[in-house]
């Protein structure tokens, strides 16, 4: 489950106050929902709050049973590892490590043996149709290849909810579109995807639509 309640986020700018976020409240259902809206409109600031990386000024989120606006950042952090994943629009792998390690990272990060880590991150790549990049670095891949990278990462640990900011801003239309279809898949059953995205024919693939402006949620649209 995915709920914020009277969501505020407000940044001070010197003497002035910022209110970036301003009262947004709703219950995301199941599927994929897309949020759109001018730059500047408060959808990254919203999507930091709704996956606990930053803390809300005033109202409430509830990810998987869990009030996160409550908890400090470690415990944000751990309900985050098992509950959330996430794709950004520069794709924050490490450049140090191959892209089965990347992948492998949060299964690391959550305890899981060395074998079963490396079985499980190759699947996860073969998922995103580069099994045959596994060696490769970072800095070896096409924008589109380590944005599915970051994406298989994004899925090691089954996260209920997928988070993505602006994911296909820096691709072209062909590579845009993979990454998109290996987003929409994920978001089956009762897992949730939340896309945020200024290019509406992106947010068109979502099954509804919420539309910011100044911090306010002014439209649901819902598709047919
Ligand atoms: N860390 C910050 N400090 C001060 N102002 C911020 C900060 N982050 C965002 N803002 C401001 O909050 C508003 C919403 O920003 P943001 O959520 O990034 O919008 P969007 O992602 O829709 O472009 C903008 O006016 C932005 O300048
Ligand atoms: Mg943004």
């Amino acid at each position: 489950m995915l709920r914020a309640r009277k969501l505020t986020k407000r940044y001070r700018q010197g003497e002035a106050t910022i209110t970036a976020l301003d009262g947004f409240s709703y219950d995301f259902p199941p599927g994929a929902t897309a949020v759109v809206g001018p730059s500047g409109s408060g959808k990254t600031t919203l999507l930091n709050l709704l996956a606990g990386f930053d803390r809300p000024s005033a109202g409430s989120v509830e990810l998987a049973g869990v009030r996160i606006d409550e908890l400090d950042e470690d415990d944000r952090a751990g309900v985050r590892l098992q509950h959330a994943g996430f794709v950004f629009q520069s794709w924050n792998l490490l450049p140090t490590l191959s892209a089965l390690e990347n992948v492998a990272f949060p299964l690391l990060l959550a305890g899981v043996p060395r074998g079963e880590r490396e079985r499980r991150a190759l699947g996860l790549l073969e998922r995103v149709g580069l099994a045959g990049r596994a060696n490769h670095r970072p800095n070896q891949l096409s924008g589109g290849e380590q944005q599915r990278v970051a994406i298989a990462r994004a899925l090691a640990l089954e996260p209920a909810v997928l988070f993505a900011d602006e994911p296909t801003g820096n691709l072209d239309s062909a590579a845009g579109r993979m990454v998109l279809d290996l987003l929409l898949e994920h978001a089956v059953g009762e897992r949730r995807l939340v896309l945020v995205t200024h290019d509406l024919q992106v947010a068109s693939r979502a099954e509804r639509i919420l539309h910011l402006r100044d911090g306010r949620l002014i439209d649901v649209e819902e598709k047919g």
